[in-house]
């Protein structure tokens, strides 16, 4: 494999740069094919820095015209230029001016990364390395400066030109260019640097914060879809209210702007006061959004504007500590969506994303700590390991701590580190310090890859009215990590009597608890309960209290126990799954059959309690209807995983769980039929949604009756929620319908990419044997937009991620389609590539013949030709 050069990074060698930036103005004349950045750099040797230590700035794909120091240009021999690299070789041991002119081309730049062009806007993304693609400069997170930019570009092109901060001049030159100056006083690092210019509609409203300034807030978007915007600026405004209320942070600019953009590697950009949008995650309007577009709108909004201090006002020290901002981040906006929303239904949601995603990364050879120790490639570190798994550790912390003492450690977390480059290690003691606790074992969850695997037994003595539980901890070898400490595990728990309420001890010992939180710690922990009268059902890991796999010696019956009479809703929702789950497994060890009807029957029965009854929302009732999915059943298998008998064994059981529920199912369908107009609010999201689930349950039966209720609803629609639910439930049971609809809904919406995005993702999911030639063919198509990273995943990504037998066909021709595909757009977008490809990380987990077409298409990749660091490196990580 020969790969662009091969190093590693690691969090060992981290040391200052000798020199620092400290402020930075910048020219930037933005032209067709060729724009010219112009920038001053205020640079300070640092204390103890060396005569004669060079100066080395990161440069990529740059091309050099000047080079000046404190006005003076330097002689050839003075500095040494490279493609990525600017080396002053003697620079003064004290302030001065570092000037530099360079010409770069966004019209090429199809990486995106740097300034880049997307459908005619110009644009920039530079986290994490992409302003060394502006100009030359310390292009490393804990070099923080202040930035003036003046942009200069033909106002006819672009008469909107943006920048981070604060709006402080703008004029026009006679040539028919224009000129806007833009004043940023935060100082941050290099990756929250962003520039828009272009001719965009857009949508203003304001904001006042609770010390009363006013904030002048606008969301730009492509020309005729400024409509389209005005749910995001709804949940920019929420976003901004809630953190006041519920951290005490305030905005801290005169504006706040945001740009939707169609051409962009991930979701969103925290750009200081600038963020940046994949449109994706801005548009939403009823005829081309679903209930669930929405709600990704409303949570990366505010993800990105909650970044604003977590990530902005305290930023990283170096890409190590990525989850310092990633993993509070988003547990920032889980926390804002549960308190706009059901709090029980959007853990259960999180939790589902958790496993499907990060505990399979978890599993395999990517997998990595949320703060990784060393690295080849930082683009492929933002991973669910990073964002969601450290999403769970902060979570740990809040839960230990209360709301209260989480509050305090994050007071005094701003209060220590604002306007700085922090580390875990920083934030970790911030809580410590502020509640007096030692969270000296704590750290092990940001260090040790791997998900914990917690067994659970007990058993009862009503001689001497005790209970014992027994907790043991085990976290399996992952990549460089052979052995594991013990975490320390806070188990949310209760103890439920036989008539199903809680039960209260007299005396608890064999580990520390506190209120109802077992602080498990040691390898193994024996608990035992005095003065219990009964013996009692233990409800475990309460609302999912820690990110763990958990076995239990629970039998079905107590399971359907606890979905029935636990006060926790997350865990009434888990022991349906749980039993789903050992039905499926026996399932597929019988080839894809179902062996045990009677269990069957109690799920059924479970289940259609559930539905009718009223404890839960409809939310929630509508993923106790979901069954476990196919990616859940290969987990619980482990090895040796045959994905067809996995999908047959699946299908099975929904089939049989719909007949036996057909008439409840079909009758809360029909009486949520009246929803009136559209309304996002919470009971008619529910709504739809509860009515959405009974009707792909009456579809996953496979009759006709069912299946013409679904184009029926397809077909009376007036909402893209609906819509897609009917069309996506038709398109998993593979109804000789789907196709028929899938056409019509192609032709519906040509011209809208991104409901095509939704037609490609259904297109590549079919679970049917043509499906592969179809992708093929529409990939094949030259109207197909090839560089637009949307449609990729869309297309390619959908089939390798969400059609788990299409994309391992026994033949191989599945996985090949797939690493083709990835050798050629890695010439053109690598981090594109590199993504589609994590989704080999579970080769070695299928049966022979499977692994070994895996194999061999992962190997004819890795002997191509020449791949791009991050798809070399995911690669090199995936065979290893
Ligand atoms: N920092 C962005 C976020 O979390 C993600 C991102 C990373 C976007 C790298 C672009 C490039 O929200
Ligand atoms: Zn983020």
């Amino acid at each position: 494999m020969r790969t662009e050069t091969e190093h590693t990074i690691f969090l060992k060698d981290y040391a200052p740069t000798p020199y620092f930036i400290d402020r930075v103005e910048m020219e930037v004349e933005i032209a067709p094919e060729k724009s010219v950045i112009h920038s001053l750099l205020h640079v300070v040797p640092r204390e103890g820095t060396e005569p004669g230590t060079p100066l080395v700035l990161d440069g990529d794909e740059l091309l050099l015209n000047s080079v000046a120091i404190d006005g003076a240009p330097l002689g050839l021999l003075a500095y040494e230029a490279t493609p990525s690299s600017l080396i002053i070789h003697e620079p003064p041991l004290r302030r001065f001016v570092l000037e530099t002119t360079v010409t770069i081309e966004p019209e090429k730049n199809t990486r995106l990364m740097g300034f880049y062009r997307s459908n005619g806007t110009w644009c920039t993304q530079c986290e994490p390395e992409g302003f060394r693609r502006i100009t030359y400069y310390l292009d490393r997170p804990d070099n923080l400066a202040t930035f003036n930019v003046t942009m200069i570009a033909d106002k006819k092109l672009a008469p909107v030109l943006l920048a981070n901060g604060n709006p402080v001049g703008q004029g026009d030159f006679e040539d028919g260019k224009h000129f806007a100056v833009w004043e940023d006083p935060h100082p941050k690092p290099s990756y929250l640097f962003a520039m828009v210019a272009g001719d965009l509609g857009s949508i203003h409203d304001s904001f006042t914060t609770s010390s009363g300034k006013q904030v002048a807030l606008a969301i730009y978007c492509e020309h005729g879809k400024e409509d389209r915007c005005l749910y995001a600026m709804d949940a920019l405004k929420r976003s901004m209210a809630w953190d006041e209320r519920r951290f005490g942070l305030e905005y801290d600019l005169d504006v706040f702007n945001i740009v939707a953009v169609s051409d962009f590697n991930f979701g969103a950009m925290e750009n200081k006061g600038l963020n940046i949008f994949n449109d994706r995650l801005v548009f939403a309007i009823p005829e081309t959004a679903t209930d669930a577009d929405y709600d990704n709108v409303e949570r990366v909004i505010a993800h990105e504007y909650f970044h604003n201090w977590t990530g902005d006002r305290v930023t990283c020290r170096d890409w190590f500590q990525l989850c310092l901002k990633e993993g509070l981040t988003v547990y920032r906006d889980q926390e804002f969506s549960s308190d706009e929303r059901s709090r029980p239904v959007k853990r259960i949601e999180d939790v589902r994303l958790l496993r499907s995603a990060q505990f399979v990364e978890d599993a395999g050879p990517l997998a990595h700590p949320p703060r990784p120790d060393h690295y080849r490639e930082i683009n492929n570190f933002y991973t669910t390991t990073v964002y969601e798994k450290g999403a769970e550790v902060v979570r740990m912390l809040a839960t230990m701590l209360g709301e209260a003492g989480f509050r305090k450690g994050m007071d005094l977390y701003f209060e220590r580190h604002d306007g700085q480059a922090a580390t875990i290690e920083d934030f970790i003691a911030a809580f410590a310090d502020a509640n007096q606790v030692n969270l000296d074992q704590f750290i092990h969850w940001y260090l040790q890859a791997g998900t914990p695997q917690v067994t659970v037994s007990d058993s009862y003595d009503a001689a001497s009215q005790t209970y014992r539980l027994t907790l043991e901890q085990k976290t399996d070898p992952t990549p460089g990590q052979p052995e594991k400490q013990a975490m320390l595990i806070p188990v949310k728990f209760g103890l439920i009597g036989p008539n199903g309420s809680p039960m209260s001890w007299s005396k608890v010992s064999g580990a520390e608890v506190k209120g109802d939180l077992i602080m498990f710690d040691t390898g193994k922990a024996e608990l035992t309960f005095e003065g219990i009268a009964n013996r009692p059902v233990p409800s475990l890991f309460r609302e999912f209290s820690a990110p763990i796999k958990l076995t239990t010696s629970l039998s079905a019956e107590d399971q359907l126990f606890l979905a029935r009479h636990d006060s926790d809703p997350f865990n009434r929702w888990q022991a349906l799954q749980t039993v789903a789950t050992g039905i499926l497994l026996d399932a597929v060890k019988a080839g894809g059959r179902l062996t045990d009807e009677g269990r069957v029957d109690a799920l059924a029965t479970a289940l259609g309690e559930t539905l009718e009854g009223n404890s839960g929302d409809a939310a929630f009732k509508a993923l106790t209807l979901a069954m476990p999915t196919e990616d859940n059943i290969a987990q619980a298998i482990g090895t040796d995983v045959d994905p067809q008998a996995i999908h047959d064994a699946r299908s099975a059981l929904r089939k049989a769980i719909s007949n036996r529920l057909h008439d409840k199912l079909l009758a809360v369908y029909n009486a949520l039929a009246d929803q009136g107009p559209f309304s996002t609010a919470q009971a008619a999201t529910q709504g739809r949604s509860l009515r959405n689930a009974c009707l792909t349950q009456l579809v996953a039966g496979g009759t006709e009756g069912a299946y013409s209720l679904a184009e029926a609803h397809y077909r009376t629609a007036t909402n893209m929620t609906d819509r897609m639910a009917a069309l996506a439930a038709l398109v998993h049971a593979n109804a000789p319908v789907a196709q028929a609809l899938l056409g019509d809904f192609r032709t519906l919406y040509t011209a809208d990419p991104l409901v095509l995005d939704k037609w490609l993702s259904l297109s590549a999911q079919v679970p049917d044997e043509a499906t592969l030639d179809r992708v093929k063919a529409i990939l094949a198509d030259p109207s197909f937009p090839r560089n637009n990273p949307n449609r990729l995943r869309s297309l390619v990504g959908s089939f390798a991620n969400a059609n788990p037998v299409q994309f391992a066909r026994p033949d191989g021709s599945g996985f090949r389609f797939v690493t083709e595909f990835v050798a050629d757009v890695d010439k053109r977008n690598p981090q594109v590539a590199a993504r589609v490809l994590t989704a080999f990380r579970i080769w070695r987990n299928y049966e022979p013949v499977r692994r070994a077409e895996a194999e061999s298409a992962l190997k004819s990749l890795a002997e191509s030709g020449s791949l791009s660091r991050n798809t070399a490196d995911i690669l090199g990580r995936t065979l290893a």
